[in-house]
């Protein structure tokens, strides 16, 4: 095999706010032959991640910065086209974080094997993946168990929807909040939600009591501001909070103010816990027995919503600041 043309989407420019399109750039080039122990990976899907849009910036996070003028990077899935290592053959499905870019050169040390039986492979980015494994390890960082009444904010998202549906696994009374009706009904017929609610469409405090008017045992924050006011009044004494994510500030030029109620920590002796999914990778054998097991079992349902094409990342990224994915948002490549 000689040359291989890639394409790939490289940060041009920090962006202010929402980012735009001339944020990015997007690149051919040609990767060089294989050397020893190297293999060539074409992949299938991309994932786009709000977390991603942290890393645009400048400073330190507890992930290093993208680089102006290098290759964003992010979780992909694809299939090995040609190895000159003994631990991978062409036709091998792997996972790896080599996204953002059509093929790639790596040693199998960076790849993951995933197995064909799972379809569609981009499975491997959503429920049974990144965003599945956050769902899963913010229930089990607080302890969600039977009874347990839950409010998921951005429930309709990747993590919001599986964290969802493990919850009604796990015998609690499940809440959502979305951004739109049809993901309300979404949340409702598909997820099996007891009760959702479309943020844009009142205050979310009111909208949340009465779907809970005896209070929640926790909430699940995916987007903060209003939504974690609304929760941390909700909340019932010694509620637990799963500080997963906060996406409504994510495009702020300053940062937002706090919750104007805080004081309710104190008052209702309340647990507010971090979550970095990074830390329950350790935990990957166990998140794919029972994760993989409700999955394969038929009983876990992997929503996604797929953009086609590398020409197309771009705006599947801006989208998720749009409420333009219900599930999780991927690339067909
Ligand atoms: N801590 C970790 O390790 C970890 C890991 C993965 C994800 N996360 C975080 O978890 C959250 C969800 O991630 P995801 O991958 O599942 O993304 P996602 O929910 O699939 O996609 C983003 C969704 O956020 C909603 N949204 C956008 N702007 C909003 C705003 N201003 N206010 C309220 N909702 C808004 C949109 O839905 P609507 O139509 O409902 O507005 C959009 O579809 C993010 O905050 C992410 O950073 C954290």
């Amino acid at each position: 095999m000689t040359k291989t043309t890639n394409r790939e989407i490289r940060l041009a420019s920090r962006p202010n706010g929402l980012p735009v399109k001339a944020n990015f750039s997007i690149v051919t080039n040609e990767l060089p032959p294989l050397q020893e122990q190297q293999v060539l990976v074409r992949n299938l899907f991309m994932s786009v991640d709000p977390y991603m849009r942290g890393r645009m910036n400048e400073g330190k996070s507890y992930v290093p910065p993208f680089e102006i003028g290098k290759t964003l990077d992010g979780g992909a899935v694809g299939e090995v086209v040609e190895s000159r290592s003994a631990e991978f053959k062409a036709g091998d499905a792997v996972t790896s974080g080599f996204g953002w870019r059509e093929y790639f050169v790596a040693s199998p040390k960076d790849l993951h094997p995933v197995s064909r039986a799972v379809q569609p492979l981009s499975t491997y980015l959503g429920a049974l993946g990144m965003t599945g494994m956050s769902a899963w390890g913010g229930l089990n960082l607080v302890d969600v168990k039977a009874g347990d009444v839950i409010y998921i904010s951005g429930a309709a998202g990747a993590v919001g929807n599986v964290a969802g549906q493990l919850a009604k696994l796990r015998g609690c009374k499940v809440i959502g909040s979305a951004g739109s009706a049809e993901k309300v009904k979404f949340l409702l017929d598909e997820c099996g939600f007891d009760a959702a609610f479309n943020y844009k469409a009142g205050p979310v405090f009111e909208q949340l009591k009465l779907a809970a008017p005896d209070g929640i045992d926790v909430y699940f924050d995916n987007v903060g501001g209003e939504s974690l006011e609304a929760a941390l009044s909700a909340l019932r004494v010694h509620g637990r909070i799963i500080a997963c994510g906060g996406i409504s500030a994510y495009n702020n030029e300053k940062p937002a103010p706090g919750p104007s109620n805080l004081f309710n920590m104190i008052t209702k002796r309340l647990t507010m816990k971090g979550m970095i999914v990074r830390d329950w990778m350790d935990q990957q054998a166990e998140f794919e027995k029972e994760v993989g097991g409700y999955f394969q079992a038929g009983k876990l349902k992997n929503e996604e919503t797929v953009v086609e094409g590398i020409d197309n990342a771009v705006d599947a990224f801006i989208g998720l600041f749009q409420g333009k994915n219900t599930g999780k948002m991927v690339v067909k490549l």
